[in-house]
């Protein structure tokens, strides 16, 4: 189940990549998630909540087999329409996984668990599907950024559930070997400033990197 219905934006939803503003905030949520790609094994990963495949593609063309799965069948299909090699889709609920336990060396989720109905029972779904020593690549919008002052005002995230870096490291304390960081930060004026820029502020996407 889920919070918000994308199969509502499926069709608009690849354009935010093609704006300006889009294009450097992907830059730099990029730039921060490669940074843990490494000691990552490539052949076995699981991409919880797809949606157009737009990160599928960037893990694709890094070199991981991705087996991937989305809530929205209308999202899954703009996903599916890009041929993006290396990737299997299906369909799937992040909070009931149709996966054997322990079947996975890595799962990934980009802006997917904010959606996600029964978000404990995904995180536990997780921990079941990951191999002893897998890895979790997770991002999540930041409950501490500018981004969540204007989160009731915008219909795809207002019902949606933004973190913090002590919840997720409460949610993640079976794991080890956490590895926590934030990119994409906002000044007062909601522009986006460099991410080593010293403001208060933290920014809009938290990236965890954790050992099962
Ligand atoms: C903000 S989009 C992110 C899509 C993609 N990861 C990206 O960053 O471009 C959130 C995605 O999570 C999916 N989603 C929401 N609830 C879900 C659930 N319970 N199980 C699987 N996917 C879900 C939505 O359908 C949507 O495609």
């Amino acid at each position: 189940m889920t919070v918000y219905d994308f199969g509502l934006e499926s069709d608009t939803y690849d354009l935010y990549y093609e704006t300006e503003y889009g294009r450097e905030v992907d830059r730099r949520e990029k730039k921060c998630i490669e940074k843990c790609f490494s000691g990552i094994n490539r052949e076995n990963v699981l991409e919880i909540g797809c949606g157009t495949g737009h990160w599928t593609n960037f893990f694709s063309e890094n070199g991981f087999k991705l087996k991937c799965i989305d809530y929205s069948p209308k999202m899954l299909e703009k996903a599916i329409n890009k041929n993006i090699p290396n990737a299997e889709f299906s369909i799937g609920n992040a909070s009931n996984l149709e996966f054997a336990a322990e079947s996975f060396d890595s799962v990934f989720s980009i802006t997917c668990l904010e959606f996600v109905a029964d978000r404990a029972k995904a995180f536990s779904e997780i921990y079941r599907v990951l191999k002893p020593k897998g890895i979790l690549l997770l991002a999540v919008l930041n409950q501490n950024s500018q981004l969540a002052k204007s989160k009731s005002e915008i219909s795809t995230f207002e019902n949606a559930h933004f973190y913090t870096k002590n919840e997720l490291k409460d949610l993640l304390s079976d794991y080890s070997e956490i590895y926590i960081n934030d990119c994409a930060k906002l000044n007062d004026d909601a522009m986006l400033v460099l991410d080593d820029e010293n403001n208060d502020h933290e920014g809009m996407m938290i990236v965890v990197k954790a050992m099962k």
